[in-house]
């Protein structure tokens, strides 16, 4: 007889409950570094159980290559009878209304700073109706949240960047990444690089993402480097999306590690700014 003991499991907490304004840095724009987010059994057990490259592949239907994106939305992990609960867990507090609460307790004033006329054009944020991205639409919701399992696969033939300085897209609120290395990862590189424009003559470029909108991504001679956020484990990095807010990923080494972090958005049904282009 198989033992059918579902392990224990430990309890969700939040990936923001322990920061405050106070930690908010703000060179060169608004975001928070949180080394050991998580409570360490919390992190482990999510650790221990994440979906690989390999397993994500097969259920999105991409195939693998060298160093490319697997996601596995929220959406799909609370429907997949193999992912262990505590990852159900997670991903469904990191997208609720509970957490977008989190998010504008610690950032709604950096946000409005930086995007004078988002409340003109969503209407307050405090009254954002909050849904899940593919559960929920923008028919009855204002903003969609997301937290997502994802992998940059093993990098081989060469070394590469997954992407270079860009914006996220200006119809996203925020951007988390939370960093989930592990521990036999001996590459170099996938670090997170924040920002500046070198000059206001600047322009952005657009590629079509693989969800059928826009990337905006910006020529490296436009940029210039402020400080590196390395790539470790049970460390988030969050922030505000506005024009200023430019990063992108380090060139990583060959290697057969996989990348591993959650990301967290906040989908709006129309951009909030726009990229000179
Ligand atoms: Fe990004």
């Amino acid at each position: 007889m198989f033992d059918t003991t579902p392990e224990p499991q430990p309890a969700v907490a939040s990936l923001l409950a322990n920061v405050t304004r106070d930690d908010i840095r703000r060179d060169p724009f608004p975001h928070v570094v949180v080394r050991n987010a998580l409570p360490q059994e919390l992190y482990e057990a999510l650790a221990k159980s994440m979906p690989t490259a390999e397993y994500i592949s097969e259920r999105i239907g991409k195939p693998i290559t060298s160093n490319e994106r697997y996601n596995y939305m929220s959406e799909m992990i609370l429907g997949d009878p193999t992912m262990a609960q505590v990852w159900k867990d997670f991903v469904t507090y990191h997208a609720s209304p509970a957490f977008y609460e989190e998010f504008l307790d610690l950032f709604q004033e950096d946000l409005l700073a930086n995007l004078p006329t988002a409340e003109d054009q969503v209407g307050p944020l405090r009254e954002l109706r909050v849904g899940r991205r593919n559960r929920d639409t923008f028919e009855t919701h204002d903003i969609l949240l997301d937290c997502t399992a994802v992998i940059n696969s093993a990098v081989t033939g060469k070394p590469s960047a997954y992407r270079g300085p860009h914006v996220d897209k200006p119809y996203k609120l925020y951007g988390g990444l939370f960093y989930m290395r592990l521990p036999e990862d001996d590459a170099v590189g996938g670090d997170l690089v924040l920002y500046k424009y070198r000059t206001e003559a600047h322009k952005f470029y657009t590629s079509a993402s693989e969800y059928g909108d826009n990337r905006f991504d910006i020529d490296p001679s436009y940029v210039e480097e402020v400080t590196t956020i390395p790539y470790q484990s049970n460390t988030l990095v969050m922030y505000p999306i506005n024009r200023l807010a430019l990063h992108g990923v380090s060139v990583r080494s060959l290697t057969e590690h996989q990348r591993r972090f959650v990301a967290l958005v906040g989908d709006l049904q129309h951009h909030l700014f726009d990229l000179a282009l």
